[in-house]
Order: C-alpha cells, then sequence, then structure tokens
C-alpha cells in the first residue's frame, strides 16, 4: 500500500548513457542518499522523477497499478517536489513566497495559521517580512523546503541542499530532514559529500 516505485528507468543523452534500466523505490519515512561525481546524472535523474524531464523509458507503480512514465507525469509534478541547489524565490517577502504555495480560497485565518506554523517550523520566522531575494544561502533553502511542504507533497527531492551552507545551516538542515522522515515524507537527496548525510539515509544510489 502506498507505494512508489520506480521501474526500468532509462536516460542517454547523445551516445552517453546516463543510467539503464534503473529500478528505484521512495519509501515512505526513508531517504534515498544519491551520490556521483559532477555530470553522472544526478540532477538530471531527480528531475526525471519529479515529472519534469523525460527518460528514454520507464514505469512508476503506485498504490497497486503500473504506469507509462508519460501517463503518470502530472501526478508526479504535483506529488514528487524538486528542489535545486539554488532555490528560485520571487520577488517580495518571505511571507509573499509562502503565501503562493497554498491553495487558492483557503480562509484567511487558514492560510496565517499554515505560514505560520511552517515559518516557525523552518526558523524563518523573524524574517517573514524580509525580501526574500536577500536571504542567505542556508534561509533560502529553508524557505525553499517550507514553500515545497506546503504543497503537502509526497516526496521531496534535494539537489545539493547544502552546498551554500554554513555548519549551523547544515545541521539545521539535517534536523529538518529527520523530522519530515518522522512525518513519513519520502526523501532523496542528491550530494557529491555523503558523508554529512549518513545519518539520515536508508538506502544509497551511486550513479
Ligand atoms: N539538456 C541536455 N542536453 C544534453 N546533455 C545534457 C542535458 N542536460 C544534462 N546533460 C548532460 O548530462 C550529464 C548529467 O548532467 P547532470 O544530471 O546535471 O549531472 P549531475 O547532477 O550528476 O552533476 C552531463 O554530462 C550533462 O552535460
Ligand atoms: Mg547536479
Amino acid at each position: 500500500m502506498n507505494e512508489l516505485i520506480f521501474h526500468q528507468l532509462s536516460k542517454h543523452y547523445g551516445k552517453r548513457c546516463l543510467f539503464t534500466e534503473l529500478t528505484l523505490p521512495l519509501i515512505a519515512g526513508q531517504c534515498l542518499l544519491l551520490t556521483g561525481k559532477n555530470g553522472a546524472g544526478k540532477s538530471t535523474l531527480m528531475r526525471i522523477l519529479a515529472g519534469l524531464d523525460k527518460p528514454d523509458q520507464g514505469e512508476i507503480q503506485a498504490d497497486g497499478k503500473r504506469y507509462s512514465w508519460r501517463a503518470y507525469r502530472p501526478q508526479l509534478q504535483r506529488q514528487i517536489l524538486y528542489l535545486h541547489q539554488q532555490p528560485y524565490l520571487f520577488e517580495g517577502s518571505v511571507w509573499d513566497n509562502l503565501a503562493y504555495a497554498l491553495t487558492r480560497g483557503l480562509p484567511r485565518s487558514e492560510q496565517h495559521q499554515q505560514i505560520e506554523a511552517i515559518a516557525d517550523w523552518a526558523g524563518l520566522t523573524a524574517l517573514l517580512m524580509n525580501p526574500a531575494k536577500r536571504l542567505s544561502g542556508g534561509e533560502a533553502q529553508r524557505l525553499a523546503m517550507a514553500r515545497a511542504l506546503l504543497r503537502k507533497p509526497r516526496a521531496l527531492l534535494l539537489d545539493e541542499p547544502t552546498a551554500n551552507m554554513d555548519q549551523a545551516a547544515r545541521l539545521l538542515t539535517l534536523e529538518m530532514l529527520e523530522d519530515l522522515k518522522r512525518q513519513g515524507l519520502r526523501l532523496m537527496v542528491a550530494s557529491h559529500d555523503p558523508d554529512w548525510f549518513q545519518a539520515v539515509t536508508n538506502q544509497h544510489l551511486a550513479l
């Protein structure tokens, strides 16, 4: 039940094969660590899982049924969110960036409550009225995570999440990932610095 497994994923560019017939389960409450040197295909794989790039072939087994990647693509885009290492933030405040992710038509009090709760969780409460584009690397990444979570994804894919962070921000990110696992989210982290994520890793895939 509640399964989400990718089967036979393959992707090449020109003559170069990035991966072939890869099987990859995303398990609730677990974190899959994806490693591989620059250019190995980590970002491409994550973008395929999130329905952003096309694989050469691939199928998805979800909730007892099997779908082609193409047929399931709209669900992938809704359920699996990809976070770039340099998160794209909108003009406006941290609050605005969070409000944008909320479902339209929520009552105002409900909106406020959700934004305040997620800001508190991500350590952004004191920054809510600050311009999002002026955040530090760590703060921007936490805002991107908070914004993604407001969309209630089934899986969160983090591409080199700690690349622009100091030690304190990295530790905070690890704590947040642990907490998301406890909440039952599926996580995937791409990193060329795998030691950092050892403690939160359940499965390891090397490209
Ligand atoms: N749209 C594209 N067209 C052609 N080649 C691409 C494209 N996107 C990525 N690549 C190539 O695919 C390889 C994998 O890239 P990427 O997934 O970004 O690797 P990683 O994230 O592991 O560093 C690289 O050699 C890159 O140049
Ligand atoms: Mg990459």
